[in-house]
């Protein structure tokens, strides 16, 4: 087949990308040389938010399947790779716009209210596809999140809060893993044991240390007496959901199991690319809050404590956005119940063997 010739101007549709910087301070007459950084920048961040856009909807729609086709895994965890390759390269852009100064920033502020980072619809959509919860996000000025966007936005905006997000579509997957129980192994009883056997050695051999004096010794008894408290609200289900309810959790109980499982056994043939999802998972959360973060500091440098131009208390909200607003918290909190592989529970060779990959002439 035969396509029409095309120039490398027009396939990029430059003319329009490029026409599209116009710095307020040159209307005003008032020209602030880093007006075109501040664009710039900002540009660059809405067409990175659109490819991650983009390979978000198509992980949503190969993950929201009943069924995920292992080879539909594979490619779900390059999605997330490419989202995690470019949410650092976007942190990477702030110290380029730090490269303006607060006075420089002052040449033009005046002239943006009140547009603010906070009007990003394409932001608030990574945010509910990642799953960002509407009742966990702060409120700003004592109104929702979407109340500064058109109609059509809030529509969509609720939309997106309302079709299974990456984080629900995960906790689905989580609960269909296979190999928590079979006729010769059930995992979260082995689990319990090893756990108990843990805690008992670590308690022995507390109590046999001559070098520490009583009072560090009980201290240390009464330490692990609190990491028993949190493996005993694990296992036991009414204690969990309790804690659920409370917030303190967001993955179902047989998700957590799972997720245990596939992390403390991540070697075998059949965990390896759950395991790189999962993990992928825990560097998204950290990359996003590393850039909230990066963003509250700049934020901060640029403003000291006035307020933003969207009328939030500036950086004060932002610093409060980064420690409220996390998806995978509970993959964080899991790592509490990681036990050293010496001691977890040896699976027997029938699973592992179901575990393996299979080849056949
Ligand atoms: C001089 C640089 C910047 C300053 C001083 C700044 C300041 C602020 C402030 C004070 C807010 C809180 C809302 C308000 O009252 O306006 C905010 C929100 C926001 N800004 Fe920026 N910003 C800067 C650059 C950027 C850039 C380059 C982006 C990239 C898209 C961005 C994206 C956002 C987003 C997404 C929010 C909402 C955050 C949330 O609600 O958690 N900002 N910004």
């Amino acid at each position: 087949m035969k396509y029409p010739a095309i120039d490398y101007t027009s396939y990029l549709e430059l003319d329009n990308i490029l026409g599209s910087q116009k710095p307020k301070s040159e209307e005003y007459k008032q020209p602030a040389h880093d007006e075109m950084l501040f664009i710039i920048t900002h540009q660059t961040y809405e067409l990175w938010f659109k490819q991650i856009l983009h390979e978000l909807s198509s992980t949503l729609q190969l993950f929201s399947q009943k069924e995920v086709k292992d080879t539909n895994m594979g490619i779900i965890v390059s999605r997330l790779d490419r989202i995690m390759e470019i949410f650092k390269l976007i942190k990477m852009q702030i110290p380029v716009l730090e490269t303006m100064t607060p006075l420089d920033f002052l040449d033009f502020r005046d002239m943006l209210y009140p547009a603010s980072g906070f009007q990003s619809f394409q932001f608030r959509l990574i945010e509910n596809k990642l799953g960002l919860l509407s009742t966990e996000r702060l409120t700003y000025n004592n109104a929702p999140y979407s109340k500064v966007f058109s109609e059509k936005e809030q529509k969509e905006l609720k939309a997106s809060e309302d079709q299974p997000s990456l984080f629900e579509c995960v906790n689905k997957w989580l609960q269909r893993t296979p190999f928590l129980n079979d006729e010769q192994f059930d995992f979260w009883k082995n689990y319990k044991v090893a756990v108990d056997k843990m805690l008992s050695t670590e308690i022995e051999l507390t109590n046999r240390n001559s070098l520490i004096d009583n009072d560090i010794k009980e201290k240390q008894l009464a330490q692990i007496e609190k990491t028993r408290e949190l493996f005993s609200a694990l296992f036991d289900k009414t204690k969990y959901q309790e804690l659920k309810a409370q917030g303190q959790w967001r993955l179902s109980y047989e998700s957590v199991h799972a997720a245990l499982l596939i992390q403390m056994y991540r070697f075998e043939p059949a965990f390896q690319l759950p395991f790189r999802l999962i993990t992928r998972l825990l560097d998204l959360d950290a990359t996003l809050t590393e850039w909230r973060y990066k963003h509250a500091l700049m934020a901060k440098r640029m403003l000291g404590t006035k307020v933003g131009t969207g009328g939030s208390s500036g950086s004060d909200y932002l610093k409060k956005s980064t420690e409220k607003h996390k998806i995978f918290n509970d993959f964080f909190q899991l790592t509490t119940f990681f036990i050293p592989r010496s001691q977890l529970p040896d699976l027997p060779d029938t699973l592992t063997k179901k575990m393996n990959f299979n080849y056949s002439q």
